[in-house]
């Protein structure tokens, strides 16, 4: 009898540890939080769009200089992306996030695109701005649809920075960037070439 009723004793313990185990299992499925490989892909691509962004504006900055009325229109979007690539140098560290390792290339493709277009003239550059900032907008859209409440903060900080892409576009239509030469085509083929460099920098 004895025997018995400590079998029943250690099934009835077994059935208590199983029930709290099931508990925290489910407090556990409650935190929703964001998929490390996701994080690690926007911090990443992030970083490099915006280091890209800023050697993009170095390039139209060197061929209309700092003083001209174009190029202190340009600088003030240069600000605002040198402010973006400090937030994501900084979370780059904090969030352990290996950078792209195509860093070198985008400084070169994004000087040589700014100044190439500020070259053919002020409408042509301002046309390339519309193209970058369009893509760069739609993506910082996209992201914050992945981001889950445990990076709240980031999805604040990727909101505030697509306000500024958005006012860098509308910068760029205002200063006749839609009557720029070959306009169309010039603007579709940055944005496929932004494109791939997205898709580029998530993974390399
Ligand atoms: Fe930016
Ligand atoms: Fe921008």
């Amino acid at each position: 009898m004895q025997y018995i009723s400590g079998i029943t004793m250690a099934l009835k313990k077994k059935k208590i540890k199983k029930k709290s185990f099931k508990k925290k299992k489910t407090i556990k499925q409650n935190v929703v939080s964001t998929d490390k490989s996701i994080l690690d892909e926007i911090i990443r691509v992030d970083h490099a769009g915006e280091y890209g962004a800023t050697r993009i504006y170095d390039g139209q900055i060197a061929v209309f200089g700092k003083n001209s009325k174009i190029g202190k229109t340009i600088q003030h979007m240069a600000d605002q992306e040198q402010e973006h690539i400090e937030k994501f140098n900084e979370l780059i560290i904090e969030k352990r996030v290996r950078p792209t390792a195509l860093l070198p290339l985008w400084n070169v493709a994004g000087f040589a695109l700014g100044a190439g277009t500020a070259l053919i003239g002020e409408k042509a550059a301002m046309a390339c701005t519309v193209a970058v900032e369009k893509v760069i907008g739609e993506h910082y859209r996209e992201q914050q649809e992945l981001l889950e409440d445990d990076e709240k903060e980031l999805r604040k900080t990727i909101a505030k920075f697509e306000k500024d892409e958005l006012e860098h576009h509308n910068i760029g239509i205002e200063h006749g960037a839609e009557n720029a030469p070959g306009y169309k085509v010039m603007t579709k083929v940055i944005e496929i070439g932004c494109k791939t460099a997205i898709a580029i920098s998530k993974k390399i």
